[in-house]
């Protein structure tokens, strides 16, 4: 397994080109979803690699599916793909995801790089190596942790990103500040998310990506310390799973940014998260993500969808990764349903409901 990733921020045409140096390109396979092949392949026009090496998934987690991979092994297969050749992912989270769990067992693993196109998947997902598929109805349930040879990152495909997918992948940034320190904290929270200058962009993209890749390196398969990058995740993932059973999907990074409202609530209770960020966080999220409306009678349901969490350990306990101040982290933390209830009940009032 690899686990040891470069990242390159630049010009697709300058990084692309130098990542692939002299390797064959009839040997390179480019995987796209519906909207990437026509909004961002046209980049890789002219750089050599065959059409019919470039394989089209359909666009949208629902497609992140056992069926969706085995058509990208299928068309490995029928052309003439080996352990040798090369993946390219050009997409968001749910290209970088599948395509880097069909390079990493295709013929038991070939080299893959990821150019994500989201902001999400450019501060997460293309990062770290964590890749898969939904399965059985639970998400990211099959797949292997092994990084992408690299990762290269153009801001100008962000450019064209919806205020919702920015802040979707705003949201892990906020998460990367609060589970680093005060300097890259202070950097994210004094970004003008009203006017989205991207020529300052690349420079707190790549200090966020570099939180993460500090955490991957000590602790690439999530034994430890790794669980700090699920902060806002517990409550966050059970408010997504809840709002597709309504059949109203939200995007990942406002489940998040929610959930991490419940889980600083429960930071500030149980491990002396201090007042002032804590109420600058949540004014931040309250400011800029609107909410997803439940009662109290949802919260049985949401409790037990938290019952599914990786992070605990099949003792009926629920484990939470919870901060005692901005880069203080305390993993492993069980919170009885109470305090989850309670935590619900703060959710609520904050957003007016
Ligand atoms: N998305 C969290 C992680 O990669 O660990």
């Amino acid at each position: 397994m690899n686990n040891e990733q470069v990242i390159k921020l630049g010009k697709l045409e300058t990084i692309l080109p130098e990542e692939l140096g002299t390797r064959s390109k009839s040997s390179i396979f480019v995987l796209v979803d519906e909207n990437t092949q026509r909004l961002c392949l046209p980049k890789l026009a002219g750089m050599g690699i065959p059409e019919d090496h470039v394989i089209c998934i359909k666009a949208g987690d629902d497609n992140k599916s056992l069926e969706a991979l085995a058509s990208v092994w299928q068309h490995l297969c029928s052309h003439g793909a080996t352990r040798k050749s090369l993946m390219i992912n050009l997409g968001g989270g749910m290209v970088t995801d599948l395509g880097g769990f069909a390079a990493s067992t295709f013929k038991r693993g070939m080299d893959y790089i990821n150019i994500p196109t989201t902001l999400l998947g450019t501060i997460d997902a293309a990062v770290g190596g964590k890749t898969g598929i939904n399965f059985g109805g639970l998400k990211n349930e099959i797949g292997v942790i092994n990084s992408s040879q690299s990762v290269l990152i153009d801001v100008n495909f962000l450019r064209t990103l919806d205020k919702e997918n920015f802040l979707s992948g705003y949201a892990e940034m906020i998460k990367h500040g609060l589970i680093s320190n005060r300097e890259v904290w202070n950097h994210i929270t004094s970004y003008d998310l009203d006017h989205v200058d991207y020529d300052t962009l690349p420079a707190l993209v790549e200090e966020s990506i570099n939180v993460k890749r500090e955490v991957v390196k000590v602790d690439p398969t999530e034994k430890g310390i790794r669980k700090a990058l699920n902060f806002g995740h517990t409550v966050g993932h059970a408010f997504e799973s809840y709002a597709i059973q309504q059949n109203d999907t939200k995007l990942h990074g406002y489940a998040v940014a929610w959930g991490m409202i419940s889980e600083l609530y429960l930071s500030y209770k149980l491990v002396g998260f201090p007042k002032e960020e804590f109420y600058q966080a949540i004014n931040l999220i309250k400011e800029n993500y609107g909410s997803l409306y439940i009662t109290c009678k949802e919260y049985d349901l949401l409790y037990e969808l938290m019952t599914h969490d990786k992070k605990n350990e099949g003792d009926g306990r629920i484990l939470f990764t919870l901060l005692g101040g901005i880069g203080d982290i305390r993993i492993n933390t069980s919170v009885e349903k109470k305090d989850i209830f309670e935590s619900l009940d703060f959710y609520r009032d904050t957003m007016g409901m």
